[in-house]
C-alpha cells in the first residue's frame, strides 16, 4: 500500500511563504559573537586566577533569589550586556566554588583549564556522540578514552564501556546490564549484596529497576569500613539454601565517606565461587590507580564484571563526566541496542560503535572530547601528579590534626580523604552538635567548606582532596580556623 501524501489544511501561496523564509532567524554576527565570547573568556580567566582569594560561596533563600532574579521568561530578549552583569553579580555569588582550593566538602571538582576548553568546544560544535554514521570522529575518540580507562584498570580486551553523565547513571547502567544475564525466573529470586559503605546511588538504581527491598542484603563492614567478606559468604550461602539466586555484589574502590578500598580480590573470589556478578563502584577512587603507591590496594578490580568511574571527581574534568566499563563488552549493545525505523540508516558496520547502543541516552554530546583533549594536552603524567599530590595533602592534613590535642582522627587517610572531629577527651560536650556548628561557622566565614558524615554513629568532618591548587597553607588555615571555632563553640556551650 502506498502512503498518501500529507496535505496542508490551509494551502499557503508559495511565493510569500518562500520570501518569509529567505533570511535566517536573527543571531549574532561573527564580530558580535566574538565580542561576547571575549568577555566571557576574560571573566573566566580572572575568575579562575582569583579563586583562592574569593569568598567560597553563599546560600540564598528562595525569596532572596526570586527578588534578585525574577522568574518570568521575557518575550523580548534583554541582550548580552545587562544579562551577563546580572549573572556575575546576582547569580554566581549564590553557588559555592567547588573548585576553590579550600572547598574540600563532599567530593569536590576541579576541572583543568584544558578540560574547560574541551567543554567549550564540545558545546560550540555540538557534534553528536551517539552513532558512528553521524559522528565517526567522536565515536573513535570515545573508543580511545574507554580503551585508556580499560588499560589503566587492567581489564581485558573484551571490555567495552560508555561515557555517562556520572556515577549514578553508570551504576544504574551496570545493574540493568547485569539483570539481563538472568532468566525471568531468576529475576524473581535475585539477591544483591551491598556494603554498609556503598554509595546511595546504588540504592537509587535498585529502586529505578524495581528490585524489591527484601532482596537487598546490607552486609556490615569491618573495623576499617571495608566489606566484611566472611559475612558476605555466609549471607550468600543462607540465601542459596533458601532457594534464592545470589546475583550481584557491589564493592567500593574509594568509598565516599572514607576513601576506603574494599578487599577486591577476596570479593572477586567469592563472586566467582558463588556465580555472582561483581560490580565495583570506583566512581571516586579509580584515579588512585595511576599512583604506583596506591595501585596495589586496587588488586582484584581487573576481575570485575563491571566498574563505575567518574572522571569528574578526581580526574580534573567538569561535570558531567562518568563512565561504565563492562568486562563482557558485547553485553552493552545486547542490552541497549534498538533500531526504530527512523534510525534504520544508523546501523553500525563491522568494527563501528554506536555509543547510543551502549547505554540509556540516544541524544548524547561528544562526552569523550574534553577528557581526550585534556589528556592529550597535559599528559597522563600531569594527572598522576594530581593524584599523588592529593594523597600527600590528605597525609599532611592527617599529620597536622594528629599533632593537635583538640582533634581526633576517626578514619586515617584513605586515598585523598581523611575523617576527624574536634574533640577533647575527658571534656563533656555534645560533640556532634559542636562539630556541626564549627562547620557552619567555617562556611559562613567564606574561608572554606568542609562537610560531615557519620562513622560508626559519630559525626565526622571530612576533607576530600581533588584540587591541584590546594596547598599546605590552605590546610593550615582551615585547621587553625576549626580549632578557634571549636574553642569558641565550647565556651558558648559552657556559658549557655
Ligand atoms: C562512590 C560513589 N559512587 C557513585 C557516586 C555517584 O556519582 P555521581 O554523583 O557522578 O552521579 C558517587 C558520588 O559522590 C560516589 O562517591
Amino acid at each position: 500500500m502506498t502512503a498518501s501524501p500529507i496535505t496542508s489544511a490551509r494551502p499557503t501561496p508559495i511565493d510569500p511563504l518562500r520570501e518569509s523564509l529567505d533570511e535566517p532567524l536573527s543571531q549574532p554576527t561573527e564580530a558580535e559573537f566574538r565580542q561576547m565570547a571575549d568577555e566571557i573568556v576574560r571573566w573566566t580567566a580572572r575568575h579562575l586566577a582569583t579563586l583562592p582569594e574569593q569568598h567560597i560561596g553563599l546560600t540564598g533563600t528562595p525569596e532572596e533569589l526570586r527578588q534578585l532574579l525574577p522568574t518570568n521568561a521575557p518575550e523580548t530578549g534583554r541582550g548580552f550586556v545587562g544579562l551577563f552583569a546580572d549573572v556575575r553579580e546576582k547569580l554566581f555569588p549564590h553557588a559555592f566554588r567547588n573548585n576553590h582550593p579550600r572547598f574540600l566538602a563532599f567530593i569536590p571538582a576541579w576541572p583543568s583549564a584544558e578540560s574547560i576548553q574541551g567543554e567549550w568546544l564540545t558545546a560550540a560544535t555540538n557534534f553528536y556522540g551517539g552513532i558512528w554514521l553521524e559522528g565517526s570522529g567522536p565515536a573513535h575518540i570515545e573508543n580511545t578514552v574507554i580503551g585508556w580507562f580499560r588499560d589503566w584498570l587492567g581489564l581485558p580486551e573484551t571490555t567495552k564501556g560508555v561515557l555517562t553523565a556520572g556515577g549514578s547513571e553508570a551504576n544504574l547502567t551496570a545493574l540493568v546490564v547485569a539483570r539481563e544475564s538472568l532468566t525471568s525466573d531468576e529475576r524473581n529470586r535475585s539477591v544483591i549484596y551491598l556494603s554498609a559503605e556503598r554509595h546511595w546511588s546504588v540504592d537509587k538504581a535498585l529502586m529505578v529497576i524495581g528490585h524489591p527491598p527484601e532482596r537487598i542484603r546490607h552486609v556490615p563492614t569491618d573495623g576499617q569500613f571495608r566489606f566484611n567478606v566472611p559475612a558476605l559468604a555466609r549471607a550468600i550461602q543462607k540465601d542459596q539454601q533458601a532457594g534464592l539466586r545470589p546475583w550481584v555484589v557491589v564493592g567500593n574502590a574509594g568509598a565516599t565517606n572514607t576513601g576506603t578500598v574494599d578487599p577486591l580480590n577476596e570479593l572477586a573470589e567469592v563472586a566467582r565461587e558463588f556465580g555472582l556478578w561483581f560490580h565495583v563502584d570506583a566512581a571516586y577512587g579509580w584515579s588512585g590507580m595511576l599512583d604506583p603507591d596506591e595501585r596495589p590496594a586496587f588488586a582484584g578490580i581487573e576481575k570485575a564484571g563491571s566498574v563505575t568511574l567518574d572522571p569528574h571527581k578526581w580526574f580534573a574534568q567538569p561535570y558531567e563526566s562518568g563512565c561504565l566499563l563492562a568486562r563482557e563488552g558485547h553485553r552493552l549493545p545486547a542490552t541497549f541496542a534498538d533500531r526504530p525505523d527512523y534510525l534504520d540508516d544508523a546501523a553500525p558496520a563491522e568494527g563501528e560503535t554506536n555509543y547510543a547502543d551502549h547505554g540509556l541516552s540516544l541524544s548524547r554530546r561528544f562526552r569523550a572530547f574534553k577528557i581526550w583533549f585534556a589528556v592529550q594536552s597535559l599528559g597522563v603524567g600531569w594527572h598522576r601528579q594530581l593524584v599523588t599530590r592529593c594523597c600527600r595533602l590528605a597525609a599532611y592534613a592527617e599529620n597536622v590534626l594528629r599533632s593537635r590535642p583538640e582533634f581526633e582522627i576517626l578514619c586515617p587517610r584513605q586515598l585523598g580523604i581523611v575523617c576527624f572531629r574536634y574533640h577533647r577527651s575527658g571534656v563533656e560536650h555534645d560533640w556532634d552538635t559542636l562539630n556541626r556548628r564549627i562547620l557552619a561557622d567555617l562556611r559562613n566565614s567564606g574561608l572554606g567548606f568542609l562537610s560531615s558524615t557519620r562513622l560508626s554513629g559519630t559525626l565526622a568532618i571530612r576533607m576530600c582532596f581533588v584540587n591541584g591548587r590546594t596547598t599546605a597553607t590552605d590546610i593550615d588555615r582551615l585547621i587553625d580556623f576549626l580549632a578557634l571555632a571549636g574553642e569558641q563553640a565550647e565556651r558558648a556551650d559552657d556559658a549557655g
